[in-house]
């Protein structure tokens, strides 16, 4: 099994591109589910998630051809299975996704449930509450959901709670329902202003996309589109931290500042310097880090994908910092291998206290998962010595070319078997 080798102290200078969203490609995606013409994509990026998911849609009959960062999708017409696997979807809980596009374009879909995973029980109840609204009926059997509707019907639908996810999929049903869906209490993350803006590409009729309530006309039929997928706040943003964690001066060209705002406005409170151009971000850091809090929320608040990250970045601030977690209930396993490495930090539940700073050493460490994993690569970046992350083929879900990335902003790191 690979692993990443980092050794340090660096302290990272340069510039690197930005890539594209995977948890933007990833509904954009499975919303080609909804027409039978060609779609061509673009700022799609090569890693793991991205590749599971055009092998599910290989499965449900849309081929795909790679050509540098684009990819063009066409339905072949073909016969298939209205049906995502266990065996894809328990690599990627994403699969789900697949389940309102194809229960509105074929009227049934049978999806594996996507049980538990690292970071929590992450249901998907809201998902199917929501399809019923709309008129399907949903039966849970065998490990598997299945649905059924003969025609869609446009319903107003309150999420509980906030819910990507769940909000992409009911998004993507409502754009072939009869009639008009008003959705409520909306997750207003960018991923899914790029999907809205995809479907609308098709010919969907929606409004509000990025705000609390949205709206959806149905339509008969979408047809094919092209469209350039927005760059990953995530992952520019673990390198915006990087930069400062290492006292360094890096610069992500293509980079969204207005997704990154929650990260920004913390990573200037703890004292360094943010200059943002309208698609570039750069941060400079010298001298002591300034301990501050933060609390994950649903966008616009701090993202939970940034917390493992500005968690390492706390183990150097000159104090006591707290990172409180409600997205995920279990959301701290990277604490115990920080904790390895030399971090002294405290878990309440949801909560952690983080005292600094701490001199950090490189060791052995395990990703548990993705986010997890890129926390430990930046530990390795300020920790004396050789750090090696094993189990990377979480990292690999969700970073395109990590290490040649740190590799242009000056780091040592290389992959190893
Ligand atoms: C998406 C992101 C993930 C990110 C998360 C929160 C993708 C592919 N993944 O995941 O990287 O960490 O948003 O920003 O885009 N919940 C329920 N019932 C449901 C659905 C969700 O209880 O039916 C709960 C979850 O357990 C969790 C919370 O709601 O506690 C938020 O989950 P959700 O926004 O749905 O996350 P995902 O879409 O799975």
């Amino acid at each position: 099994m690979q692993k990443l080798l980092i050794r340090g102290p660096t302290r990272l200078r340069g510039t690197i591109p930005a890539s594209g969203a995977k948890n933007a490609a990833l509904p954009i995606l499975a919303a080609c589910l909804l027409c039978d013409e060609e779609i061509e994509l673009r700022n799609v990026p090569a890693v793991r998630d991205i590749r599971t998911m055009l092998q599910l849609l290989e499965h449900l009959g849309v081929e795909n051809e790679r050509l540098g960062d684009a990819v063009i999708l066409r339905p072949t017409g073909r016969v298939s299975p209205d049906e995502a696997p266990y065996e894809l979807v328990k690599t990627m809980r994403a699969s789900v996704l697949v389940l309102g596009p194809l229960l509105a374009r074929r009227g049934h879909a049978r999806v594996s449930l996507p049980g538990g995973c690292a970071i929590g029980v992450r249901p998907i109840d809201l998902h199917l509450t929501g399809l019923e609204a709309l008129g399907a009926a949903v039966e849970l059997e065998h490990g598997y959901v299945e649905t059924r509707a003969g025609q869609l019907e446009g319903a107003r639908f309150r999420f509980p709670q906030p819910t990507v996810g769940g909000t992409e999929n009911l998004l993507m049903a409502a754009c072939l329902a009869r009639g008009t869906t008003v959705l409520e209490n909306c997750a207003r993350e960018p991923e899914i202003v790029d999907l809205a803006r995809f479907l609308v590409a098709m010919g969907a009729g929606i409004e509000g996309a990025g705000e609390d309530t949205i709206t959806i006309e149905g339509r008969d039929r979408l047809g094919g589109a092209r469209h350039s997928v927005i760059s990953d706040r995530i992952q520019d943003g673990t390198y915006l931290i990087a930069g400062v964690l290492t006292r360094g001066d890096v610069t992500v060209e293509g980079a969204r500042p207005a997704d990154l705002a929650p990260l920004l406005e913390k990573l200037d409170e703890i004292g360094a310097r943010v200059d943002v151009g309208e698609e570039h971000i750069r941060v400079r850091h010298e001298g002591a880090i300034k301990p501050r809090g933060v609390v994950t929320e649903p966008f616009p608040g701090f993202p939970t994908d940034l917390q493992a990250q500005y968690m390492t970045l706390m183990t150097q601030a000159d104090g006591v910092s707290t990172v409180s977690e409600t997205v995920f209930e279990n959301r701290f396993q990277h604490v115990p291998e920080l904790v390895r490495m030399g971090a002294d930090i405290h878990i309440d539940g949801t909560y952690a206290r983080v005292h600094g700073p701490s001199a950090l050493s490189g060791t052995s460490v395990m990703a548990t998962d993705l986010r997890a994993s890129a926390c430990l690569v930046l530990a390795g970046l300020v920790a004396e010595g050789e750090t090696f992350v094993h189990r990377i083929y979480h990292l690999d879900r969700g970073y395109e070319q990590m290490e040649s990335k740190l590799q242009q902003l000056g780091a040592r790191v290389e992959r190893v078997d």
